[in-house]
């Protein structure tokens, strides 16, 4: 017997990465090397304080049972110290605050929340492609903003016509970005926040690589702006900030009514998440500031030797002023699916084609700094050798 699958679900887009997955495990399987640098997994363990606090949450008979279901309170009043600790911006833990399981669920949330069949969301190009799956459950359009170097990563607001901002309801902001490694300001979320005022549209703010910023930029948090809390939420998740992403922990912050109906419709998908994960995700966000500053670091000191052993060998790549990712242009006309496969295959280094994320983000590939610093110089001499032979 076949079941008639609901159209919402054949709507979902294809998973654009999960043939690269595939291909680099069969070259894993047929013996080869590979620096598998395609995907945004953190590397590294979370840190022993917060494993410690899941030992002791675990050992009590009182997480076993069901929590809450909006969430443990003391987390909610964890996360908001942490943003006025972190950012100096003001939160009501209850109002102003909603538990996610991973920024991903929220993500796809919003769009069941407040999109309609033949509603507008914008998202940026290249982009996470996870916006674009709750934008198809929903059977609404997404309307791609160009964020390339040309405009210097921060899309033209005055390109988008008058329609598309009638049709606008929902509005996917995400700095430090992923795939460009780009950071914003300040001054383009006065202009966002202005936008979507005017047009009634809600601003989701993923801040998802809030923590890695390099050189002087420290990414500045949407809710740090004027009247933000006023047309949009942000997300922040614990997955890259804490090396939690195996745990499935986030959470909104912002606008109380948005706020309000997370918690509604989680109310009917989830009863939280486990107690003991959530009071080991307290410890995260009460945890020493140090920890973030030296995780910061790491990821600082991967991208320099990165980068600098791809220039040593005569490539020139910019970088990225935020995120774990390098986002390499490809020489002119090149198209970034056949580079990542033909760069497996005979460098046996993955990277991640710039064209999953978008049209806009064809023509160049993201490196994921996700490996021990001597195996990003050995990913990026094999990537120049493989480059030089080719071009
Ligand atoms: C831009 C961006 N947003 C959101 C997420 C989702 O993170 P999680 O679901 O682990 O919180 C990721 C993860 O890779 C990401 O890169």
């Amino acid at each position: 017997m076949t079941f008639r699958l609901a159209d919402r679900i054949v709507r979902l887009p294809e998973q654009f990465f999960s043939g690269l997955t595939r291909r680099v495990a069969a070259f894993q399987q047929a013996g080869h090397d590979v620096i598998n640098l395609g995907q945004g997994n953190p590397d590294l363990p979370t840190p022993s304080h917060i494993v410690e606090a899941l030992r002791e949450a675990v050992l009590d008979p009182a997480t076993h049972r069901y929590p809450p279901f909006r969430g443990l309170p003391e987390l909610k009043e964890a996360a908001a110290e942490f943003y006025r600790r972190t950012y100096g911006v003001t939160l009501d833990p209850e109002r102003e605050i909603a538990i996610l399981v991973g920024g991903k669920t929220g993500l796809v949330e919003i769009a069941e929340l407040y999109l309609e069949p033949g509603d507008v969301a914008l998202v940026p190009d290249p982009g996470y492609p996870d916006y674009l799956s709750g934008i198809a459950l929903a059977g609404a359009e997404p309307y791609a903003l160009p964020i390339t170097a040309k405009n210097g990563y921060i899309p033209d607001l005055e390109a988008v016509p008058e329609a598309v901002w009638e049709r606008a309801k929902v509005w996917y902001i995400n700095y430090p970005n992923n795939p460009t490694g780009a950071g914003t300001t300040a001054a383009f979320f006065e202009r966002a926040i202005e936008k979507a005022r005017d047009h009634g549209v809600l601003i989701v703010h993923d801040f998802a690589y809030g923590a890695i910023g390099y050189d002087d930029h420290r990414p500045p948090s949407f809710l740090q702006t004027e009247g933000a809390k006023e047309v949009g939420i942000e997300i922040y998740t614990l997955s890259k900030t804490f090396n939690m992403a195996g745990w499935r922990v986030a959470f909104a912050a912002g606008h109380p009514e948005v706020i309000e109906h997370i918690n509604r419709i989680q109310d009917h998908y989830y009863v939280s998440i486990f107690a003991a994960v959530q009071r080991a995700s307290v410890a995260a966000l009460r945890g020493p500031a140090d920890d973030i500053e030296a995780l910061r670091q790491t990821y600082q000191r991967r991208r320099d030797a990165f980068l600098g052993a791809l220039r040593s060998a005569g490539i020139d790549a910019p970088s990225p002023q935020g995120s774990f990712f390098c986002w390499i242009p490809l020489p002119s006309g090149v198209s970034s699916v056949a580079f990542a496969d033909a760069l497996l295959e005979q460098a046996h280094v993955a990277v991640a084609p710039g064209r999953g994320f978008g049209e806009h983000g064809e023509g160049h590939v993201r490196v994921g700094l996700l490996a021990p610093e001597d195996r990003l110089v050995e990913a990026a001499e094999r990537m120049a050798r493989f480059w030089t032979r080719r071009f």
